[in-house]
């Protein structure tokens, strides 16, 4: 039976991972836009990558919102999630309702931590699955996404309760591991199936670089992470930022990083050399007036440390300076 996967926000990540899964017959994949329907709707995706050469995707279904793609009654055996984690603008796991069943397996391609919460709760029929990713791409014009470098993605089972029955984990085990192999099928050779565990410190690890160098990019007037780490003053910071992160995340998951995560010296070191130029995502949302993941990859880590009796400082000024920054930046948006 043909297998129906739907990606709801298909902007720059969901679009590139959607269009490689679709290189496979046996899947149906259809995509939920915004301000990209009319053109995705009208000539399909356009697809730039160095390593998969230029190509033209055509989605089986394209829907301007979730309730239309409710509206088309398929049974969807993925629900992928890829819009921006923005939790106190909207609450995505409630816009994608009608879309789940107890059959569907939600997978959340999202920076940051505590994105899956929401869906574990108002889902707790259904298995969630929670991505990481490094893969960089981007959306210059709408319809046209553009792969930059990379593809790795690790992919786990997210347990909202400590001990899941074993049918319970058995079954999103291998909800999981289908849907690495979809991606490994559309030629996404690093696609990582996880532990719970394993993918929860993959987060902490990500967040970790994220929350050292996208708001330090802000606050900095407009840095790339490449100029940030040859400042000795600033890379003494992101330090300072990433070690506080990689100290408390093992006390609050209960397992080690294992050796083979890269060390906070070892990012800097290699992020010296990267001299692509290229600007963190908060940096870019930051100087488009947009929202940034504020919540997500500072405010969340924070609270979820101290619920475990434990303080990030460091992250907490970053948090508190640019949580008033935006809402500086929106207050004077309102008054013009
Ligand atoms: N881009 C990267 O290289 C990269 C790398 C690693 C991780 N990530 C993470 O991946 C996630 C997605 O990032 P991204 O860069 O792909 O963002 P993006 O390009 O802004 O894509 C998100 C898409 O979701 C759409 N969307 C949001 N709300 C929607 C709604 N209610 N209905 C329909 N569509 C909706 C957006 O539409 P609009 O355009 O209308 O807003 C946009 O097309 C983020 O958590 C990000 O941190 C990104």
């Amino acid at each position: 039976m043909t297998l129906e996967v739907l990606f709801f926000g298909a902007g720059a990540i969901g679009a590139f991972y959607a269009s490689r899964i679709a290189r496979n017959p046996a899947v149906n994949v259809s995509v939920v836009c915004r301000s990209n329907y009319k053109a995705v709707k009208e000539t399909g995706f356009s697809i730039t990558s160095f390593q998969y050469g230029d190509y033209k995707w055509t989605p089986t279904r394209v829907f301007d919102s979730p309730s239309s793609a409710v509206k088309a009654n398929v049974k969807w055996d993925y629900v992928v999630v890829s819009t921006k984690a923005l939790p106190n603008i909207s609450d995505d796991s409630k816009l994608i309702d009608g879309l789940v069943s107890p059959k569907t397996a939600v997978v959340l391609i999202q920076n940051g931590l505590g994105v899956e919460q929401p869906y574990a709760t108002r889902f707790p029929e259904s298995t969630i699955l929670s991505a990481v990713t490094i893969a960089s791409c981007a959306q210059p014009s709408n319809g046209h996404i553009k792969h930059n470098r990379w593809t790795r993605i690790n992919i786990g089972p997210y347990f909202h309760h400590s001990s899941p029955s074993e049918s319970i984990k058995s079954r999103a085990t291998s909800q999981n591991a289908r849907f690495v192999d979809l991606l490994t099928k559309g030629g996404i050779k690093d696609a990582l199936a996880d532990t719970h565990e394993k993918l929860q410190l993959v987060r902490w690890h990500k967040i970790a670089i994220n929350a050292a160098m996208n708001p330090s990019a802000v606050l900095s007037g407009g840095s790339t992470n490449e100029a940030m780490s040859n400042d000795p003053e600033l890379a003494a910071h992101l330090k300072g930022v990433m070690d506080e992160v990689l100290t408390t995340a093992p006390k609050i998951v209960g397992v080690p990083f294992p050796s083979s995560f890269a060390t906070s010296e070892a990012i800097i070191s290699s992020t010296k050399k990267n001299s692509s130029g290229s600007k963190p995502s908060m940096l870019l949302d930051w100087e488009g007036g947009k929202a940034m993941e504020l919540e997500v990859i500072l405010g969340n880590p924070l609270r979820i440390a101290r619920e475990k009796g434990y303080e990030m400082p460091r992250l907490q000024s970053l948090y508190a300076l640019l949580k008033m920054a935006e809402g500086n930046r929106e207050a004077r948006k309102n008054k013009l």
